[in-house]
């Protein structure tokens, strides 16, 4: 565990070059799972598995285990005292072990009135509230090592990755179930008051959760593909008249309930990369 806010170049190196002595496998694809949607985990044909108390460096988490195409880990608890550099510290080492493209989920609020429970919002574009207040994982110095000191963040959820995803889940016939749209990133660890829901509403957020903004800023940074959804967990109460409220076990059991489609989708995405990769190279 890092106890200080920047971390070195070296640090991440040093937990790369561990991986790498530990397996053999040189992962293309990381996958971050938010609440609930651990179950991702049962998708992937693990080779190597690692607790996350054993890799040098990586924040404290449960499980992260690697086959050739994928590093898989539940996404890291976020204490409030955590520096953001530590949240993302795995980005820069999937970045260091070759990985390309970093596929993130997590389960979120909907506010657009068109998502339901149970629905799945392909993410088009963030809103990072935490990062407009300057709570970025890239303040402090620079590494020019892993990109730009002012990196763009439009184009951020790659737009092929998208469209790839809309199309798979027309084939699985679950296209009703699922959308584009923007998540909103809010710090947490209360859900929004009314007043917050309006207010994000208004500003054309369709979905909110408390994670993801932070690993996709530092993965665009340093140059990996992104592709994020969202598992609508609960609608976000937005009337006064309106009596529901929601609960963290809620959100955790339409995890459960939609874990099936979400584990076929992002199967179905990776093996089409896969796909891909092999054209790219038998083209070479
Ligand atoms: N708000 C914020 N984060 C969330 C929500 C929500 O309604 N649901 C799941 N994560």
């Amino acid at each position: 565990m890092h106890s200080k806010e920047q971390i070195s170049h070296d640090e991440y190196q040093k937990t790369a070059d561990w991986l790498m002595s530990q397996t053999k496998h040189r992962p293309q694809v990381a996958i971050i799972c938010g609440s609930g949607l651990g179950m991702l985990a049962d998708t992937l044909k693990c080779q190597d598995s690692f607790a996350y108390s054993d890799i040098p460096g990586f924040p404290q988490s449960t499980a992260t285990c690697m086959r050739p195409h994928d590093v898989f880990g539940p996404s890291t608890p976020r204490k409030p005292s955590r520096a953001l550099a530590e949240t993302t510290f795995p980005v820069r080492v999937f970045k260091l072990l070759g990985v390309e493209t970093l596929i993130v989920t997590n389960a979120a609020g909907s506010l657009a009135d068109g998502l339901q429970p149970g629905d799945i919002m392909i993410i088009k574009d963030h809103v990072n509230f935490p990062g407009l207040v300057g709570l970025n994982p890239l303040c402090g110095p620079n590494d020019d090592k892993f990109g730009p000191r002012f990196p763009a963040m439009s184009g951020c959820y790659d737009k092929g990755l998208r469209s790839i995803a809309m199309e798979i889940t027309k084939q699985l016939g679950v296209a009703s179930l699922v959308q584009e749209g923007v998540y909103a990133m809010v710090g947490g660890p209360n859900f929004e008051s009314i007043a917050e829901a309006r207010l994000l509403h208004r500003l054309g957020v369709d979905a909110v959760g408390m994670s993801t903004a932070p690993e996709v800023v530092v993965a665009t940074h340093c140059g990996l593909r992104v592709f994020g959804l969202s598992l609508i967990t609960n609608k976000v109460v937005k009337s006064y008249e309106d009596s529901d409220s929601v609960n963290h076990e809620g959100v955790l059991e339409v995890g459960r309930l939609r874990s099936h489609t979400v584990q076929q989708l992002v199967t179905e995405l990776i093996s089409r990369m896969e796909i891909n990769n092999n054209n790219t190279n038998n083209a070479v």
